[in-house]
């Protein structure tokens, strides 16, 4: 079982490669860990995956769903419904509460009905419970964090991106947030593919790549 495919993949920016020759599949709940040096196109590689960039070589396959045959707008709306993202500056809207940051990705698919509860439940999950009308400057840093995961799953995507996720965090705060990033990915079933600098993070996937200028092979 595929849930994501990736065939030959390459991108360059001008005549500068990035990547190419980017082979590898993630099952359904799988974790996969990527691993390179700065500079290699990881961040690049991510966005790809969720449809926010272009390639200019080979293939991504979601499900039966090919990227490459998407236009942006049908693009967009595929990662509405079936991708989250978690970024390394947590990307937190800073004049929406925390309720609201969460509640975000429901908006967007029109499911206002079902929001008060499904986001009373992520804030729960992630350990966040009563500070729904707290804007974002009131929080920690791993707390921020909290409210990315939340929000980067609040609509049940069965395809998690999480770029650098404690990058900006100390150590204590970053176990406790790999920790609970893990624990929700795996209660929702969710496929996880984690860029890191951190061995203690990819030590916990069930895979690590590296990706280098010439591909992406196990580490
Ligand atoms: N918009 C852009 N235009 C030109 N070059 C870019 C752009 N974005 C990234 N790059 C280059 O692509 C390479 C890969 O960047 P990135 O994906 O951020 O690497 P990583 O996340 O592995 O550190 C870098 O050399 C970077 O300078
Ligand atoms: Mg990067």
């Amino acid at each position: 079982m595929t849930l994501l495919r990736v065939d030959g993949l390459g991108k360059h920016y001008g005549g500068t490669p990035v990547f190419a020759n980017v082979h590898f599949s993630v099952a359904p709940g799988e974790f996969v860990a990527i691993v390179g040096d700065s500079g290699v196109g990881k961040s690049t590689l991510l966005n790809c995956l969720a449809g926010l960039d272009s390639w200019d070589t080979g293939s991504i396959t979601h499900g039966n769903t090919d990227l490459g045959q998407l236009d942006d707008t049908q693009r967009a709306l595929w990662r509405r419904a079936h991708v989250g993202f978690v970024f390394q500056a947590f990307h937190v809207l800073p004049h929406l509460d925390v309720a609201q940051n969460v509640a975000l990705p429901l908006m967007l698919l029109g499911k206002t009905g079902t929001e008060p509860e499904r986001v009373q439940h992520m804030l729960d999950a992630v350990g966040l419970e009563g500070l729904g009308a707290r804007l974002p400057q009131q929080l920690s840093g791993g707390q921020l964090q909290r409210v990315a995961i939340a929000r980067a799953l609040v609509h049940r995507p069965a395809l998690l991106l999480a770029d650098e996720p404690t990058g900006n965090l100390d150590p204590t705060t970053a176990t406790r947030v790999m920790d609970l990033l893990l624990a929700q990915t795996r209660e929702h079933g969710a496929s996880l593919v984690l860029v890191t600098h951190s061995d203690a993070a990819a030590a916990r996937a069930d895979r690590v790549l590296r990706l280098t200028a010439d591909g992406i092979a196990p580490h």
